[in-house]
């Protein structure tokens, strides 16, 4: 596979889907091909997925239905848009991907990191991706910002998707502590960045990060 796999994760507010589209330009200037996708979602049936997780009552699912739904969708969005772009030599940006359930479902809901680690045996298998880029903020200000955001509408047409940012503070810090662990247990793959600075020195940590771990030359 020539193409390479980056995937973009953290909290709520910490502005990843804004740095994203911005190393997807900051690629595609340097003449390589890119797919820019997200979790959940990015293929059509995950994206049906999504509608059932990100709205509606906190407690609508039980944390292993949950985890078992971002599991289904993760595979289904492998299957028709990451995997097919890899093969053509793309390089795909996701907008979260499986530490996100780890963080989320495992760490902020208590499902653990073993029951996790079983599901994404399961669903996904030792596909890993190239460099994962985890954004850390204190929860306040994230939770400030996603306020604001979920004020002004998350883009147009969409329901309010605000169901996780409406979880308790407790399930926020666990998730943050649960980011950190993971890049602490996997350094080799995964790269902090400190979210709480403008947007433009953000961007420079990640081009950083990009060219340290995977030699990009951007
Ligand atoms: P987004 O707000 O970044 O688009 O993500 C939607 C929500 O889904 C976000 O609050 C985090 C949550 N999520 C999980 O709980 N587990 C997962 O595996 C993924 C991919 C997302």
């Amino acid at each position: 596979m020539r193409g390479k796999f980056i995937t973009l994760e953290g909290g709520e507010g910490t502005g990843k889907s804004t740095q994203a589209k911005l190393l997807a330009t900051r690629l595609k200037d340097s003449d390589r091909a890119v797919v820019a996708t997200r979790e959940p979602g990015g293929a059509a049936g995950a994206e049906e997925i999504r509608a059932l997780l990100v709205s509606g009552a906190t407690g609508r699912w039980s944390a292993m239905t949950e985890a078992l739904l971002h599991c289904a969708a993760r595979r289904d969005h492998l299957d028709n848009t990451v995997l097919p772009a890899l093969e053509r030599g793309d390089w795909v940006l996701s907008d979260r991907f499986a530490d996100s359930t780890m963080a989320y479902q495992g760490y902020g809901h208590e499902l653990g990191r073993d029951v996790v680690s079983r599901l994404h045996d399961l669903a996904v298998g030792g596909f890993t991706p190239a460099l994962t880029l985890i954004f850390d903020l204190p929860v306040e200000v994230g939770l400030r910002r996603a306020g604001v955001r979920v004020a002004g509408g998350k883009g147009i047409g969409s329901p309010v998707e605000d169901r996780y940012e409406r979880m308790d503070p407790a399930f926020h810090r666990r998730l943050r502590d649960g980011f950190l662990d993971i890049a602490r247990r996997d350094s080799g793959r995964c790269a902090v960045i400190d979210a709480d600075q403008s947007i433009d020195a953000v961007h420079r940590a990640v081009i950083e990060a990009v060219n340290a771990r995977l030699g990009a030359g951007l």
